[in-house]
């Protein structure tokens, strides 16, 4: 039983890297970089608001980005062959949704964890769609 727990991580890691190895790196018109830039100065100032338990703040830049995401989602969808960045915004909506969530119910140990997965997700989308 423990050997099976124990196995569970490398076959995530493993089905993890085949993932990476099949995405499709399409030469996909550019994200609007503006709106990357917004996410990105609204994440910082979500966290920042999480850690310092601003419930106002933390809900009003959850709000802003679960926006900016369906933005994202938008332009994923719309190129018909991009399901990793489908699937990443997608992801990002559901967190944002979940931090509201929690922000609403003064949870910020909670909040706090879904930022760190949504930084995980802003990699994740970052790693799929570089440009070379
Ligand atoms: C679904 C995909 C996706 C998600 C999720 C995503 N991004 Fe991006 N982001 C991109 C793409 C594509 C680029 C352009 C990458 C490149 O040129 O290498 C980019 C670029 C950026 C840039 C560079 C902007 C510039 O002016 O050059 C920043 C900063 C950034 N993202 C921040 C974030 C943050 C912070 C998050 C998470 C809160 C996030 N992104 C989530 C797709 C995503």
């Amino acid at each position: 039983m423990k050997l099976l727990i124990r196995m569970r991580k490398p076959t995530l890691l493993i089905s993890a890297l085949l993932a990476v190895a099949s995405a499709v790196h399409a030469a996909l018109p550019a994200l609007d970089m503006d709106l990357m830039q917004t996410i990105e100065d609204t994440n910082k100032s979500m966290a920042s608001h999480i850690a310092g338990s601003d419930a106002a703040g933390s809900l009003k830049d959850a709000q802003e980005l679960h926006e900016l995401f369906g933005a994202v989602e938008a332009h994923y969808v719309g190129k018909g062959d991009a399901v990793d960045g489908v699937e990443l915004s997608r992801k990002s909506l559901q967190l944002t949704k979940k931090i509201i969530e929690q922000v609403g119910g003064k949870d910020f140990t909670g909040a706090s964890e879904s930022a760190t997965d949504l930084s995980r997700t802003c990699r994740a989308c970052h790693t799929f769609y570089k440009q070379s």
